[in-house]
């Protein structure tokens, strides 16, 4: 039986998973669907109010997965498409979301997901560039860092790249360091939000504790540990599962919940403000033209990308070891879709 608070959180919706502005006509494409993310996502995605319709794509699975979650109490259409009929799926979407490929198993790092996964990207890319180049997309698909620029070459190619639309989720990150810095400090999450930057991997996840009233407290061993844990609590799913793949429920719940933030925002809500990886001009003049920061998020997108504010000497480093790793694997995307 779910817990009392478990039920409130689902039936409510101005819980903190979903907050609700005005509704619109928001139809929500997932592409790959039928996965270990796809599947949690499109539950999450059905509880959301401002979702009106949903369109679940995947190779395999997605009919069964859309005529299971369509069952769900809640306002928005629910149709699953079959391999052939991406197309079909993607007709009238304002929002694109793609956890489609492959996941990471134990030893594997994000970087050696990029053989199949950047291939995979870059066809739904294609299509969507084709059947709704208007779309908002957001990628789950690792790894991040290059699949976002491989989208957005892609984009370009097509002639309809708009940089205010194209997303990294690293909302997974944001997640952790809130939920381990809570644990750390003996403080209930909702009042330890941390701003994670940078990118979505190991050293290039880059979490800026001094700027969080809770975390700047938290110093020497404790604070390299969280650190580490941040940057690499991917690693503990991926160990727990055994082979069995790598954060899926944990990563549905951030995909949801960074889906609504963008929602409200697309709805006109003002103030919403999450880190994202995006195109961004605040390292640009070092060949790093992604860059995930605070950004606000309103009726067209991206509406104000936030500058990184003030680091402590220890986020200095933590942001020096990342650049270079960043540049890599931006450059390695780039490479790929040229
Ligand atoms: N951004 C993050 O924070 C984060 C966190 C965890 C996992 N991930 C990534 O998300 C991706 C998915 O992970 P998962 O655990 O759900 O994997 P999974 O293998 O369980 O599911 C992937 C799904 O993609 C589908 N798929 C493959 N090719 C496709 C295509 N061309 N079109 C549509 N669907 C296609 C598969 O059929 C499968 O159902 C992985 O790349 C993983 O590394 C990202």
């Amino acid at each position: 039986m779910l817990a009392r608070s478990a039920v409130r959180a689902l039936a409510a919706p101005s819980s903190r998973l979903f907050s609700s502005s005005a509704a619109r006509n928001t139809k929500v494409a997932v592409l790959g669907a039928g996965g270990g993310i796809g599947q949690p996502l499109s539950l999450l995605l059905k509880s959301d109010p401002l979702v009106t319709s949903l369109s679940l794509y995947d190779i395999r699975g997605a009919p069964g997965v859309a005529a299971d979650v369509s069952h769900v109490d809640t306002g928005s259409e629910v149709t699953g498409y079959a391999a052939d009929q991406l197309d079909q799926a993607l007709e009238g979407v304002k929002v694109v979301v793609i956890p489609a490929g492959v996941p990471r198993k134990p030893g594997m790092t994000r970087d050696d997901l990029f053989n199949t996964n950047a291939s995979i990207v870059r066809d739904l890319a294609t299509a969507v560039a084709r059947v709704a180049p208007e779309a908002h997309i957001l990628v789950i698909s690792n790894p991040v860092n290059s699949t976002v620029p491989i989208v957005a070459a892609t984009l370009e190619k097509a002639g309809v790249f708009n940089p205010a639309r194209l997303f990294g989720i690293t909302t997974l990150d944001v997640v952790r360091a809130t939920r381990f810095l809570a644990g750390v400090v003996g403080a209930q999450p909702a009042d330890t939000p941390v701003t994670v930057i940078g990118g979505h991997s190991g050293p290039t996840i880059v979490p800026l504790l001094s700027q969080s009233s809770h975390g700047k407290g938290v110093t020497g061993e404790a604070y390299e540990k969280i650190v580490h844990r941040i940057q690499f609590g991917g690693d503990e799913v991926v160990k727990a599962k055994d082979g069995a793949g790598s954060a899926t429920l944990s990563m549905a719940y951030a995909g949801a919940k960074f889906t609504n933030s963008l929602l409200r925002g697309l709805n006109g809500e003002k103030g919403v403000v999450t880190p994202t990886f995006v195109k961004s001009p605040l390292f640009a003049d070092q060949g790093i033209d992604f860059f995930a920061t605070n950004v606000e998020l309103g009726v067209n997108g991206v509406e104000k990308i936030h500058p990184i504010g003030a680091l402590s000497a220890e986020e200095q480093k933590l942001l020096d070891a990342c650049l270079p790793e960043l540049k890599k694997n931006i450059a390695k995307g780039k490479d790929f879709a040229a």
